[in-house]
């Protein structure tokens, strides 16, 4: 009895825990523009970056795509030497970074 109930109980967790991921899930092999680096950006940069900033815009797919061109995306997002780390007001987490540099690597597509 109080095994089925520690199962019933299990299932509803689940089915919560379930109803409350609203994040889209991340193929790591197919990484999306739209679903996945858009809301790291939006979160991330676009409060100094908006259209008409005098440092970046990066408020849609072509004007990210243009920092990666230019090698400011990942020069920003690296540190590198020449490069102001961004963002500049917080640290940007490693699995967030990982998912902008996979984007990249497959070729920046407008997805
Ligand atoms: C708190 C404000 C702020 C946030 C948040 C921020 N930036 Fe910036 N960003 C700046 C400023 C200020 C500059 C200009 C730096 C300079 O040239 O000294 C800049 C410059 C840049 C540039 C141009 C660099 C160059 O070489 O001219 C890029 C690209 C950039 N940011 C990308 C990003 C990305 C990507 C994020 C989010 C991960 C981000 N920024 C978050 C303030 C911010």
């Amino acid at each position: 009895m109080k095994k089925k109930y520690i199962a019933a109980f299990g299932c509803l967790v689940g089915l919560l825990s379930c109803e409350k991921a609203t994040v889209e899930p991340i193929n790591p092999s197919a990484i999306s523009y739209n679903k996945n680096v858009q809301p790291i950006i939006e979160a991330h940069c676009i409060e100094c970056h908006l259209m008409g900033s005098e440092s970046a815009e990066l408020f849609d797919y072509d004007h990210v795509a243009a920092t990666v061109v230019s090698g400011q995306l990942e020069g920003c997002l690296n540190g590198d030497t020449n490069f102001v780390q961004m963002p500049t007001d917080h640290v940007l987490d490693d699995s967030s970074k990982n998912i902008i540099y996979l984007w990249i690597n497959q070729g920046f597509q407008d997805n």
